[in-house]
């Protein structure tokens, strides 16, 4: 008989974190959601981040006394809760009103660390005094230094413990699903309009009370016409440059004190000299699929990476992970955490704070059981000797 999957509306009763999408898809504009979701040009590096998971299987220990188990590592000198980091994400109040510190919230709540974007919509201040917790603070090293130098002095003196320069987006990926809802710059299709309408929920919680969300952060660097999220969609583009270079990373050395970050790096020889000039971690990353179209996994260049700088500093890996079971693969290759993005958007979009509790509750006890079916007690148990892969292929090399 054909299985027939009828999902609840109810975030609380989502079963896993693609129900949790579903949920979220029906809460908020399509448009909205659309910005979330999409991936650059074919999508072809979007998919590829799932079938690389697919290709990776476990080969479990069995009768092994799992009850002590537990998902504890140790980050930057610290102990978290779960390998989790909650990744950086722009135009988080496009989901829910106070978007960047309801996942604050939600990531202090669970024991992580939560990463706030440049282009959030919550200022860095706010997100420290509201939520707490353990913060991190993304750069994109923008056209203008003024702007660098206001975000790090305020993420230093408000708490921030570790600097996120992203080096992926120095020239904007082309997100074509994302620019067909629109006429114009940050002019929405008819079409589009007519369906921001039929979400009255949405409009009340995001629009009416506030209006439109505003890049908090860079605001008073901004047109006024480019302020808003809404207006800021065009103009946001333009302000990355692609003249970021390894001086930048320097640059950054000296100017933050704490924990510095790379993230944008897929090869080993980027991450010998990000380990070079002294950099704490870096981010194997293809920007969940919304940059370079055609690009590897992280996953699949993580454990030649591991190998090569994982005892000078934390290899942290993003992109695609969506079960516990990903996670733990991640980990059995070598990362030291696992970023997620999406995963906890969905939950913003279909439940707010509580949704976004919701999704971090279903990967940590994904996690969980996969280690205890897996026959260990803790991450540190895992390792490359359970899995076993799908041939994957080699990069070229010209002989
Ligand atoms: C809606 C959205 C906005 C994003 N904004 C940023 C950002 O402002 N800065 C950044 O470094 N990365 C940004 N990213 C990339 C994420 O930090 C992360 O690399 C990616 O989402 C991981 O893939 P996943 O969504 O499949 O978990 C964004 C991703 C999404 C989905």
């Amino acid at each position: 008989m054909q299985r027939q999957r009828r999902f609840s509306r109810d975030f609380r009763r989502a079963l896993n974190i693609e129900e949790l999408r579903r949920i979220g898809r029906r809460r908020v504009p399509n448009f909205a959601f659309e910005y979330v979701e999409g991936g650059a040009e074919d999508e072809v590096t979007l998919r590829w981040n799932r079938a690389v998971f697919e290709s990776i299987r476990f080969i479990p220990n069995t009768l092994v006394d799992t009850s002590a188990r537990h998902q504890r590592v140790s980050l930057f000198g610290r102990e978290a809760a779960s390998p989790l980091i909650i990744a950086p994400t722009g135009i988080n109040g496009m989901l829910h009103h106070r978007g960047d510190v309801a996942l604050a919230r939600a990531a202090a709540d669970a024991g992580i660390a939560f990463t706030l974007s440049t282009v959030s919509n919550a200022r860095i201040e706010d997100v420290a005094t509201e939520a707490g917790g353990r913060l991190w603070m993304q750069l994109y090293v923008i056209q203008n230094r003024e702007i660098c130098l206001d975000v790090i002095g305020r993420a230093e003196r408000a708490g921030y413990e570790t600097l996120m320069f992203t080096t992926d987006a120095n020239v904007f990926g082309h997100r074509e699903w994302d620019k067909r809802n629109y006429r114009a710059p940050a002019r929405l299709t008819a079409r589009n309009l007519l369906d921001v309408l039929l979400h009255p929920r949405w409009l009340l919680d995001v629009m009416v009370p506030h209006g439109a969300p505003r890049f908090e952060n860079v605001v008073d660097f901004l047109p006024p016409e480019a302020r808003s999220a809404s207006g800021g969609v065009g103009i946001i583009p333009r302000m990355f440059t692609p003249t970021i270079s390894w001086d930048d990373v320097a640059w950054l050395r000296q100017a933050w004190p704490r924990k510095l970050v790379v993230k944008g790096i897929l090869g080993v020889a980027d991450a010998q000299r990000a380990a070079d000039l002294g950099c704490d971690g870096i981010v194997l990353t293809n920007h969940g699929g919304r940059q370079l179209d055609g690009c590897v996994s992280p996953l699949e260049v993580l454990p030649g990476i591991a190998r090569a700088v994982g005892d000078r500093l934390a290899v942290i890996v993003d992109s695609g992970f969506r079960r516990g079971t990903d996670v733990v693969k991640a980990m059995a290759l070598g990362a030291d955490a696992v970023m997620i993005g999406r995963p906890v958007l969905y939950g913003l979009a279909a439940g707010g704070e509580a949704g976004a509790r919701h999704a971090l509750t279903l990967l940590t006890t994904e996690i969980d059981r996969v280690l205890g079916q897996l026959g260990c007690n803790s991450l540190a148990e895992v390792g490359p000797h359970m899995l076993v892969r799908d041939r994957i292929p080699e990069p070229w090399t010209h002989t």
